[in-house]
């Protein structure tokens, strides 16, 4: 299989971890993805339309984007522990807070896009601070439900902790920490998983 990849991505890193988590990284191939709405990456636009990262590509050249169903997809394809349980009500809590995980990174995406790419004149600080809104609420549901979800590794603890991540990169001056202690202890200790470890993205 190949991956269409950048470790900027909060996306892909979310698959990667996954990946990492379920010991499937000798099976996948990481190829180059690097794209923008202004600068398309012609491979990956061959393999997904929409042109976005994370892509995976299987052996017969079908082509998955979208990181919840690449990782719904990666969970069926090893013998260990399940990321997203099968069904139940454990299924349903793990696949929500994954959709809200993704909510808080295409936030901080779209704006991290209106302040790097946007040209300054055309800015609209009140839709930036919108964007961060969400961010906001989004990081204080977490603070709420890893209260409840200790040492679990999942799709939803996955999701979180790549949000988390992601602020730490790319809004390092922005303190989410001082007012959520309980999801600031618990990231410590998620991000020194080996899977976190190695999948830090690059500076700059
Ligand atoms: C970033 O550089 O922040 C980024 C790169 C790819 C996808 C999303 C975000």
């Amino acid at each position: 299989m190949k991956l269409f990849h950048a470790q900027a991505s909060p996306f892909v890193r979310k698959v990667m971890v996954l990946i990492h988590e379920t010991g499937q990284l000798d099976r996948v191939e990481l190829v180059p993805g690097e794209t923008t709405p202004l600068a398309a990456n012609p491979e990956l636009a061959r393999a997904n339309p929409v042109g976005k990262i994370p892509a995976l590509m299987l052996e017969d050249g079908t082509t998955f984007a979208n990181s919840p169903l690449i990782c719904e997809y990666l969970d069926t394809t090893h013998d260990g522990p399940r990321m997203v349980p099968a069904s139940g009500p454990e299924r349903w809590e793990v696949l929500r807070m994954q959709a809200i995980a993704d909510g808080l990174m295409d936030a901080a995406v779209l704006n991290r896009y209106e302040i790097m790419m946007r040209p300054a004149q055309l800015r609209w600080p009140e839709w930036s601070d919108g964007q961060m809104a969400k961010v906001d609420r989004v990081m204080d549901v977490f603070e709420a439900s890893v209260q409840r979800s200790g040492a679990t590794v999942d799709l939803a603890t996955i999701s979180m902790a790549c949000a988390c991540g992601y602020l730490d990169f790319r809004y390092a001056g922005r303190d989410w920490r001082s007012a959520r202690p309980a999801l600031a202890d618990w990231y410590a200790g998620f991000s020194d998983r080996p899977s976190m470890r190695a999948t830090v993205p690059p500076a700059g």
